[in-house]
């Protein structure tokens, strides 16, 4: 599986940028404005789309693992959740309230600051560092270009992660993007692979949905490759 989108995409050899030690690439980022490659300027309509589908009640708390400034977050908060972002970068935080005109209070936590808005709040520090006694209860995961982001090798951690925070019967909502050379021959079910290796055994996962695209936008436009954008729904496996 390529890692898209990220700072660098996966085309060119690129630093295995989610070390806890390499944190500062993406804080660099952030601080030199190249969000272009994964932050939306509009609601994810994959999102908008099928995440009624899941039957969420209204008042459930959604983590959003790095969630960057995504406007996603407004949308889930507007049907009536509780929303729960996570962000290493401090200037994403700031700019998430500040450019969707919400006045934030912010509050230190441990290792964490958390800002709060209403129904949002993002708690800026290291994911992997988070405690679950921090966050409270967590109905629900809506997972954008935050596995993918990760290199592979720490996938399986933030799995394990993201799973020590949530209730036992949280599902996820998760959109991959998956870049794909057209003339690797590579297969483009790679991700499904991951995906299944990381979550299967405690997650039943359904790919509700695949859209291929010939172009990405904005830097990573290049007619060499596809983009692949897929949604997994993952429900918690019933113990025997
Ligand atoms: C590919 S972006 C996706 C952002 C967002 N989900 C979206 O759809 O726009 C990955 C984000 O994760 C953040 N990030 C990377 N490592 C992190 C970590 N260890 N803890 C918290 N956030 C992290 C980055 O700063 C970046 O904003």
């Amino acid at each position: 599986m390529k890692s898209a989108p990220g700072p660098s995409p996966s085309r060119q050899p690129s630093p295995d940028i989610n070390q806890p030690r390499d944190n500062p690439l993406w804080l660099r980022m952030w601080r030199d404005d190249r969000t272009e490659d994964f932050h939306q300027i509009a609601v994810n309509p994959l999102l908008t789309r099928y995440w009624h589908s899941q039957k969420l009640a209204r008042g459930s708390r959604v983590l959003v693992p790095l969630c960057g400034k995504s406007l996603d977050m407004l949308w889930l908060a507007q049907q009536g959740h509780q929303v729960v972002g996570v962000e290493l970068s401090p200037i994403a935080v700031k700019a998430f309230f500040a450019e969707n005109d919400l006045k934030a209070t912010k509050r230190r936590n441990g290792h964490f600051t958390c800002w709060r808005s209403g129904a949002i709040s993002i708690w800026c520090g290291d994911f992997f560092s988070l405690k679950k006694g921090r966050l409270g209860r967590i109905d629900s995961v809506f997972d954008r270009a935050a596995l993918t982001a990760l290199p592979e090798k720490l996938r399986r951690r933030y799995v394990t992660q993201l799973r020590a925070l949530i209730e036992k019967k949280a599902g996820l909502f998760l959109l991959s993007v998956e870049d794909v050379a057209k003339a690797s021959g590579q297969p483009p079910i790679r991700i499904d692979h991951e995906i299944a290796a990381l979550y299967a055994e405690h997650f039943e996962i359904t790919l509700t949905c695949s859209q291929r695209t010939h172009t990405a936008s904005g830097d990573r436009a290049d007619p060499a490759f596809f983009t692949d954008n897929k949604l997994y729904q993952l429900s918690r496996r019933q113990s025997p």
